[in-house]
């Protein structure tokens, strides 16, 4: 858990916020001194431990105006004068620790069956890494620089162009792209439980991403039929279907099919910003111009995609539940065509 916390932690890198949390996490429930588990739920705290008074302060003077992007104006819509205005409580990022911690629980269940999810930076600010990045490519590369961007030379650039944002005071948004590898076929549900809706409920909920494509995505709009199906055949040397190009993204009628499930979603660029921008003042109903000068950072990218990996983890170790448990009571299902 502490591993993986430790990658979406803030202050890490030069290019991160420079609140330095140290996102420690301690269990008080159902794990033994050995680390196993005993069957209780696994309860977790994560304090919050760097809470200055500036901090808070600057918060709060900016309480009754509206911050262009952030979620300020719609919570005071729905919670009124009781939204917590003192670092934007559940809109903010950190509410992510505690799905990175839950995404290593799954994790650990997820790698005793040999599924592998990875994700990686492929795009800043229209600085794009290389097409179709390979997972052994993204494997070899994982986080050796500071943006996770498997393309080494293309994330000089990518890095460049976020340290000139952040000395503007601006910021910018990119791409990260998900690969689940060892995903057996047969997870998902028919109708309303696809598992690309049930991944995309899973990482839509996170803050800041605006956009999510499942393989070719948005680029099967340019394709024809022909162009756009995989083609199966069998493979002596797995002994089960594969598929020669992979543009659905690894599920086909809302079940998976064995091949890698390759997601991307769109990041939108940090709403705070330390440039003077047209608002409202909500409590006064007057337009006014604020400079938001809080700690933040130029992208988030490079520290949401960990928080990606979590959320596609718990849907899948969720899937994969309800696929067992669906095949331990259909018995008379030929064993043939039994894949999980
Ligand atoms: C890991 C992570 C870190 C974030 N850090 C910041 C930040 O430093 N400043 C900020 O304004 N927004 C930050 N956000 C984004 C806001 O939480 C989000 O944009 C805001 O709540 C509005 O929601 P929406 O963009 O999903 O509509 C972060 C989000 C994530 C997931």
């Amino acid at each position: 858990m502490q591993e993986e916390l430790d990658k979406r932690r803030p202050g890490r890198t030069p290019l991160d916020t420079p609140r330095k949390e140290r996102d420690k996490v301690y269990i008080f429930s159902g794990v033994m001194e050995d680390d196993i588990t005993t069957g209780t739920p696994v309860g977790l705290i994560i304090p919050n431990d760097v809470i200055e008074d500036e901090h808070i302060n600057k918060h709060k003077s900016y309480k009754e105006v509206i911050r262009p992007g952030q979620a300020g104006y719609t919570f005071f819509k729905k919670y009124g004068q009781f939204a917590d205005n003192i670092g934007a409580g559940r809109a903010s990022g950190r509410e992510t620790a505690a799905r990175v911690a839950g995404g290593a629980v799954a994790k650990a269940v997820l790698d005793t069956m040999g599924i592998d999810v990875i994700a990686f930076i492929t795009e800043i600010h229209g600085i794009k890494a290389q097409d179709n990045i390979t997972y052994e490519m993204a494997k070899a590369n994982y986080r050796k620089n500071d943006i996770n961007c498997p393309d080494l030379e293309k994330a000089k650039e990518m890095i460049e162009e976020l340290q000139r944002i952040k000395e503007q005071g601006d910021s910018v948004g990119g791409v990260v792209e998900i690969i689940a590898r060892g995903v057996p076929a047969g997870l998902g549900e028919p109708v309303f439980d696809k598992l690309q809706a049930t991944l995309a409920h899973a990482l839509m909920s996170i803050g800041a991403i605006k956009g999510i494509e499942f393989g070719a995505g948005f680029g099967h709009t340019k394709l024809k039929g022909s162009e756009s199906n995989d083609v199966p055949y069998y493979d002596e040397a797995s002994g089960r279907v594969r598929f020669k190009t992979n543009r659905a993204g690894g599920i086909l009628g809302g079940i998976s099919n064995g091949e890698d499930i390759r997601i991307r979603v769109a990041v939108k660029p940090t709403p705070t910003i330390s440039i003077p921008q047209g608002t409202v003042n909500m409590y006064t109903c007057e337009n006014v111009k604020v400079e938001f000068n809080t700690r933040n950072d130029p992208s988030i990218c490079p520290r949401i995609y960990p928080v990606c990996e979590a959320m596609v983890r718990i849907a899948l170790l969720d899937a994969l539940y309800v696929a067992k448990g669906y095949r331990a009571i259909s018995s008379n299902i030929d064993p043939r065509w039994d894949l999980l």
